[in-house]
């Protein structure tokens, strides 16, 4: 049993993290400031957004060069130290590792619009008239995925932003250059990588158009991207290291021979398909209320179809693309501790390893900016555009950003009350949430039963308990959409997890008999009643254990 099973990790996106030099934008030096307090969390790893030197277009997911560091975050000393002072406390650093594509500021990219003919062969260049694309296919973040070069008379693709142009992988040149980006950072003593969109690497031969969609069924676990990561992780030596791959609009079938053992492609992979249920028709840019029999139907599919033929599921709410999820499936107002906590206990008593994005363990919520100029991230400010051109008024694209824009999570991390929440001495890139003054790791130090507190439980019971790492699975209530339940089993053990979806109070179809079991873990003092529950609190979670 790889040690991920009973691990946790916990997500730093290093610009907001905490800024160490005042210059309004978090740095390398800040996370070691900071390393007592995540130690403090009982996480085992931490994975670090991509602080390489980048244009910072798309905030260091365009990578400009791989083996340095972007000054701006610090310098190749300071992630030395940052890799040794982890380590001293039991931590292992996971790097993001960004192989779809690189910033079109790479060297490689430069000498391929110079014409060198080897360099274009390292990027997707197409022929094809300066009017038309090569295919219909769109980028993610907005508009057509081809970019025209008048000079080469070719257009390029890029699934993403304009400035981060797709890797041709199916040149074996460039899959050697990235192995040698792996081993660079393996040398200087990293323990594990999360790899960026990496089931799209892989394209298609023929290049057509998409008359049902945007083109990602044509290059979504592409061909060769089995081949493509066997190789990677063989050629570089990292089966024995932990390894997560984000899976864009996956499947389960490929995530289980991502994450299968016997395959030796990666430990574990993020879907987010559980983070679509809220998109009206599929569609980011529409507002739904949370459909929760959709929610429970996905997690009971992928953790029961894992659990089969032994893949593994990286758990997970929050990351640095996704917007706060106190704010989005809990109430972060009149139930904001009830309801951040419930939302971490249905997550961390599953099977698989949970991941903890900076400010989550504090129950932080999306910050709540009201203009334009308070954006910043790429994809929202292009799709404010596109929402304008598509005839909503301004107050309506503003709430649908409010609610779905990256940079719900991109506001500083809340360190205490003080001025800019801890985070910086002057004004940060982007703006704190108003809440800061109560909503911070000061305050939650002293109030025993702050979610913060909470979190540190919950990652602490995966320690101890072998049946929250390896217990079988199985959905309990699943008529009731307003109650997430499962129960886990190892070896005659029993753990029962109780989840009130809702801030009402909500009646069990029928009552949970939990004769002889302790309770490990619940988000109200106030004991539910000890031999059979019949009714859930507002946001109520409860676990109970029977050895
Ligand atoms: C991933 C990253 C996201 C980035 C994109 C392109 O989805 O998480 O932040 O914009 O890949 O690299
Ligand atoms: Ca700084």
């Amino acid at each position: 049993m790889g040690n991920f099973k009973k691990s946790t990790i916990y997500q730093i996106y290093p610009k907001s993290f905490c800024d160490s030099n005042g210059d309004g934008i978090g740095d390398i030096r800040g996370i070691i400031s900071k390393l007592d307090y995540i130690k403090s969390l009982g996480v085992d790893y931490i994975w670090s957004t991509p602080f390489f030197v980048s244009p910072m277009n798309d905030n260091g997911y365009d990578v400009e060069d791989y083996k340095n560091i972007n000054p701006v975050f610090g310098t190749m000393e300071d992630v030395d130290e940052l890799i040794r002072e982890a380590e001293k406390r039991g931590i292992g650093l996971m790097f993001d590792m960004v192989f779809n594509h690189t910033s079109t500021h790479h060297e490689w990219f430069k000498k391929a619009l110079s014409g060198d003919k080897k360099y274009m062969d390292y990027y997707i260049f197409k022929e094809g008239e300066a009017d038309t694309p090569p295919t219909n296919w769109q980028s993610k973040f907005g508009g057509s995925a081809w970019e025209y070069v008048p000079s080469l008379k070719k257009w390029y693709l890029h699934l993403f932003d304009v400035t981060q142009a797709d890797l041709n992988w199916n040149n074996p040149e460039v899959r050697e250059e990235l192995k040698n980006v792996i081993r660079f950072w393996k040398d200087k003593g990293v323990k594990g990588f999360r790899f960026d969109v990496v089931n799209l690497i892989s394209k298609p031969d023929v290049y057509e158009d998409d008359n049902t969609g945007d083109g990602r069924r044509f290059y979504t676990d592409g061909p060769r991207i089995h081949e493509f990561l066997k190789e990677l992780v063989k050629d570089t030596g990292i089966e024995d290291m932990i390894t997560v791959g984000e899976m864009s609009s996956t499947s389960l079938e490929h995530c289980i021979r991502y994450s299968d053992p016997a395959e030796k492609e990666l430990s574990m992979c993020f879907n987010f398909h559980h983070l679509k249920v809220d998109y009206k028709d599929g569609n980011k840019w529409e507002l739904m209320e949370p459909d929760y029999d959709r929610l429970k139907e996905l997690f009971e599919t992928w953790q029961t179809g894992m659990e089969k033929k032994n893949g593994w599921n990286a758990l997970f709410w929050c990351n640095h693309d996704q917007p706060r999820i106190v704010s989005r499936f809990g109430d972060d107002k009149k139930y904001r501790k009830e309801s951040a906590k419930m939302l971490a206990t249905f997550i961390h008593m599953l099977r698989g390893t949970p991941y903890i994005y900076q400010g989550e363990e504090l129950g932080m919520t999306n910050p709540g900016y009201e203009k334009i100029d308070e954006y910043r991230d790429v994809e929202s400010i292009n799709y404010y555009r596109i929402l304008l051109d598509e005839g909503k008024t301004e107050e309506e694209a503003l709430n649908i950003l409010g609610q779905r824009s990256r940079d719900n999570s991109r506001s500083p991390m809340q360190w205490n009350s003080e001025k800019y929440a801890g985070f910086s001495e002057s004004e940060p890139w982007i703006g704190v949430a108003k809440n800061y003054k109560y909503i911070n790791v000061e305050a939650e130090e002293k109030d025993e039963d702050s979610v913060l507190n909470y979190y540190r439980k919950l990652v602490d019971l995966r320690k101890q308990y072998e049946i929250i790492q390896d217990g079988s699975v199985e959905f309990m209530y699943g008529e009731q959409s307003e109650v997430f339940a499962y129960k886990r089993t190892l070896d005659g053990q029993e753990l029962i997890v109780l989840n009130n979806l809702t801030g009402n109070e909500v009646l069990l179809q029928e009552p949970a008999d939990c004769k002889g079991y302790e309770c490990l873990i619940s988000n109200y003092d106030q004991e539910n009643d000890k031999n059979s529950i019949k009714a859930l609190r507002p946001y109520e979670s409860i676990v109970l254990l029977k050895l």
